[in-house]
């Protein structure tokens, strides 16, 4: 087959690394790579290609930043084109990210097959842009992998076919189990001067926490309290950054000693920061599962998960921005009481190992 795999944002490069390994493996499958550029920055893009061994892309669409329906639209007539020129056989897009929307509904319109990686996740909120990407990005897809037996669930009481619908793991996970040999020679502690299980990693960046005076104000409130019992790492995302300056924040942000703010960072040296942290504290959805593989303690700050294992099974929590709840779980991680997690079913290193050799019998 010739298989287009489509990338765009930050969390789906550790997603296709794996993929792209596996179907090198088959010389009887083409693989062809695009990038929509949704994320262009360095630090948002190119040292995850360096950091998860990933090739240069085949086709670069330059689409950048924008409003979600000119992002979507700019990645659709661009990718359209792509697919006139390349007719692949199948189109595999992972996440729920602008461009896995995007390019999925082109690729449907023009009769190809899609598969989608992670697939079924809901977190039945659909101020997030992520849940709308989800339910169109499944309605359409021909072949959905999922990570968890709630996206299962999700897919079937939506209307999928079981035959379509295949409990691969989690291929963010391959990722991981892939990097640990690398992650475990990173200097990323020594060269901030960390001491491990004595500071904690926060990243921020929903629209919802972030795009916001009063959240930003309350989330700084929260993170001025915690750095004053143990230091505090918080690799920004632009779009906080963007906000944080836009909200005039930055001097209250300097004045607090023990938090260190830092540009976002590769892969490897957020895997042995976040592997050697007391805790994580963040919106981020793949961090929530990254973070309960490694068995380290996440506060979650959102109301609610598409990724409902990490909190049954896994390390998760979800805090929201209640204060009171965040420092009861802060104490509890100091003292030792908070709970301990497992690694859910399938989350093992060989996702991707599953998803092509399904797609060699499809084929
Ligand atoms: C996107 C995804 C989100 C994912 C996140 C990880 C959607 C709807 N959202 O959110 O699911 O968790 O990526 O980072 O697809 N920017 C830069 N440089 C970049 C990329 C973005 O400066 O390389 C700034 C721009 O100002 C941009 C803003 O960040 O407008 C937001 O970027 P965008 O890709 O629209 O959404 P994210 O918030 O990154």
């Amino acid at each position: 087959m010739k298989i287009i795999s489509v990338v765009g944002a930050r969390p789906n490069f550790m997603k296709v690394a794996p993929i792209l390994r596996e179907l090198k493996k088959f010389s009887a499958h083409q693989s062809v790579l695009v990038h929509t550029g949704q994320h262009y920055d360095a630090r948002m893009s190119d040292i995850f290609f360096s950091d998860l061994q990933i090739p240069e892309p085949d086709v670069f669409l330059n689409v950048g930043s924008g409003s979600h329906a000119k992002q979507t639209a700019d990645v659709m007539s661009r990718f359209e084109e792509v697919m006139q020129k390349e007719k692949p056989d199948l189109v595999i897009v992972v996440g729920d990210v602008n461009s896995t929307l995007a390019c999925s509904v082109t690729a449907s319109k023009m009769n190809t097959k899609v598969a989608h990686v992670e697939a079924g996740l809901r977190s039945f909120d659909k101020t997030m842009p992520e849940e709308i990407n989800r339910i169109v990005t499944d309605a359409i897809s021909d072949y959905l992998f999922t990570t968890e037996k709630s996206g299962t669930d999700h897919l079937l009481k939506e209307g999928k076919k079981p035959e379509q619908i295949y409990f691969t793991g989690n291929v963010m996970i391959d990722s991981l189990v892939f990097s640990k040999e690398r992650m475990s020679k990173s200097t990323v502690l020594s060269q901030w001067q960390l001491i491990p299980q004595q500071y904690m990693v926060v990243t921020l960046h929903r629209p919802s926490n972030v795009d916001n005076h009063d959240s930003i104000e309350k989330i700084l409130r929260i993170l001025d309290v915690i750095q004053q019992k143990i230091p505090v790492v918080f690799p920004i995302h632009p779009r906080s950054l963007k906000m944080i300056e836009k909200f005039g924040y930055q001097s209250k942000i300097e004045s607090m000693g023990k938090l260190k703010l830092t540009d976002p960072i590769g892969y490897i040296d957020f895997l042995r920061l976040m592997s050697q942290a007391k805790a994580v504290v963040s919106d981020s959805g793949g961090l929530q599962e990254e973070s309960t593989y490694l068995g380290i303690p996440c506060l979650t700050m959102r109301e609610n998960t598409e990724r409902p294992v990490t909190i049954e099974v896994g390390t998760n929590t979800l805090v929201g921005l209640d204060e009171e709840k965040i420092h009861a779980c802060i104490d509890q991680i100091m003292n030792g009481t908070y709970k301990t997690g497992a690694v859910p079913q399938l989350w093992d290193g060989k996702a991707a190992e599953r998803i092509v050799s399904i797609l060699n019998k499809i084929g």
